[in-house]
Parts: structure tokens; C-alpha cells; sequence
């Protein structure tokens, strides 16, 4: 059980005070990685959990250190260097704008949110994230685990609602004052809502702010809102698509169409699945009705 917090400390102070010794030792937030490091690193975590992002993420800036490397780089090979971290969109998109950096920014990630949010594929979380973890910038980051330290700190709600506009207003309230503790309480309070403040069972013993916290003072009540949709993976068309893009990764020629006809064998499923492939770029057709990824 951590220390009983102080009374007369600000709830803010308490999180960024618990950070200092709670926070996980994670490569992209080492002194000295630069804002497309961090660029590279939020688009890989918005989906996908830490331990998988990490490898990766070493690969990726290890082969593409600048914007420009990557936009330079073939749609196959980033597809590819992607894996399985799923949701490939999100490798095209990190491509789409390293082009736009590298041509109209100097090969610099900007530094201002609003030029960030005007790259593809770049929303109000990931342009704050890099503006603040890139160039210790005192900006509102909000995540679904911040989110839900907010529904439960501040509002005492068992589980954040749907992002509202207010979001950013509410933890612009709780962030300290004080310039480089405001930077550091950003990425603390997202690391307090995945450590502890998590969904389902939260482990409030060991929370800095427990005895401050608006869902404990009114006895934890449970969620009361509507039923939330369990996302499952098995049978979807997300699965599908992975499947497809598997073939597609390990084949180093393009393939018979009765080769991804192997994987999945609902056919009207995996037609969908491929169509919505090719759609996204993510899949081109020969002249000779066979399929691969990109060149
Ligand atoms: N540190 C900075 N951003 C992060 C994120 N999105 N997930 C985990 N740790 C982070």
C-alpha cells in the first residue's frame, strides 16, 4: 500500500508525486527521444497494448529515424514492418503524414497542435500527446484512462461516458501549476488510469488519490449507464483481414487468389474483407488477377 496522501496536496501534485516512483520505465519516454520517436510511438499504443508496441517501435526508427525515411519507404515495407500490431490503416496514415513533414515541414514534426492536427491521421489526443511528450509542451492529453480518472476523481462516475467536449476542460483543472510538473502530471495521470485507476477493478488501495476521489467519497457506486459492447475479435472482419494481409506479408511475389481463399472460409466474409482491403490501399490487384501488398 502506498503512503496515505497529504491532505492539503493538490490532487494533480499527488498523481505527478506518485509518477515519480510508480511509472513504468518505457523507451519513448527517455530523455532525449525526439517528437517523431514519440510521433511513431503514440500512433503504435492508441490500439495496441505496450509489450507489443515496443519491438516494433525500435524497428521502425532504427530503419526510418526521420520523417523522410519512411516516406521514402515502400507502402509494402511499411505494411510489412507494421506486423501484427493491427489495425494497419494506422502504418499508412504514419506514412501519409511523414510525407506532408518531410515536404512542406523540414523533415520536422511540428511543434504546434494545430499544424498537428491538420497532418493525416492525426487527431486532438495524438497532436496534444506529441506537442507535450515530443516538445514539453503543458497541453491536456486525454486517452480513454484519463477519461476515466476524470469520470471517477472529479465527477464520481464508475466509467467515463463517450469523450465530451469538456474532457479537455477537466483535466486542464486538475494540472499543476508549475510549467515542467504540468508536462510530467500529463503522462502521470494516463499512466495512473492503466496502472491503477483501470477499468472494471480498480486498485483504489494503492491510488494517490484515494482519499480525494469524488466515485470513493460516494461509496463506489457501479456504472449505471447503457450496457457497453464487449469487443470481440474472433469471427470479425477484423481477424479476416488480418488473416489476408498475413499470406500477403509472407509471400515475397504476388499471389493466386485461392491461396487467401485457404484462410478464411466463409467467401462472402473474406470478399468483403479484401475488397475493403484494396479499398484501403492496403492490397493492390495485378494485371494477372493475383493480389499483394503495395510496392
Ligand atoms: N507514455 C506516453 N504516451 C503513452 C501511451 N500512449 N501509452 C503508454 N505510455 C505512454
Amino acid at each position: 500500500m502506498s503512503p496515505s496522501p497529504a491532505a492539503d496536496t493538490a490532487p494533480g501534485d499527488l498523481v505527478v508525486d506518485w509518477y515519480s516512483w510508480a511509472a513504468r520505465d518505457l523507451p519513448w519516454r527517455t530523455a532525449g527521444v525526439d517528437a517523431w520517436a514519440v510521433l511513431v510511438s503514440e500512433v503504435m499504443l492508441q490500439q495496441t497494448p505496450v509489450a507489443r508496441v515496443e519491438p516494433r517501435w525500435r524497428e521502425w526508427l532504427h530503419r526510418w529515424p526521420t520523417p523522410a525515411d519512411l516516406a521514402a519507404a515502400s507502402p509494402g515495407d511499411v505494411i510489412r514492418a507494421w506486423g501484427k500490431l493491427g489495425y494497419p490503416r494506422r502504418a499508412m496514415r504514419l506514412q501519409a503524414a511523414a510525407t506532408v513533414i518531410a515536404a512542406e515541414h523540414g523533415n520536422v514534426v511540428p511543434d504546434d497542435v494545430a499544424v498537428l492536427e491538420s497532418l493525416p491521421g492525426i487527431g486532438t489526443y495524438t497532436a496534444r500527446a506529441v506537442a507535450c511528450f515530443g516538445y514539453g509542451q503543458r497541453q491536456p492529453v486525454v486517452d480513454t484512462n484519463v477519461r476515466r480518472v476524470v469520470a471517477r476523481l472529479v465527477h464520481g462516475r464508475a466509467e467515463a461516458a463517450a469523450a465530451r467536449a469538456t474532457d479537455l476542460d477537466d483535466i486542464a483543472a486538475l494540472t499543476p501549476a508549475d510549467h515542467d510538473r504540468a508536462v510530467r502530471f500529463s503522462v502521470a495521470v494516463m499512466e495512473l488510469g492503466a496502472l491503477v485507476c483501470v477499468a472494471g477493478t480498480p486498485r483504489c488501495g494503492v491510488c494517490p488519490v484515494r482519499t480525494v476521489c469524488a466515485w470513493r467519497l460516494a461509496g463506489s457506486p457501479p456504472y449505471d449507464g447503457p450496457p457497453k459492447r464487449v469487443q470481440r475479435f474472433a469471427g470479425t472482419d477484423r481477424q479476416v483481414r488480418g488473416r489476408l494481409l498475413d499470406v500477403l506479408r509472407a509471400a515475397s511475389d504476388p499471389v493466386q487468389a485461392a491461396e487467401l481463399d485457404a484462410v478464411w472460409s466463409d467467401a462472402v466474409q473474406r470478399s468483403r474483407c479484401l475488397d475493403s482491403l484494396l479499398v484501403d490501399g492496403l492490397v493492390v490487384q495485378t494485371d494477372d488477377d493475383r493480389f499483394a501488398l503495395p510496392s
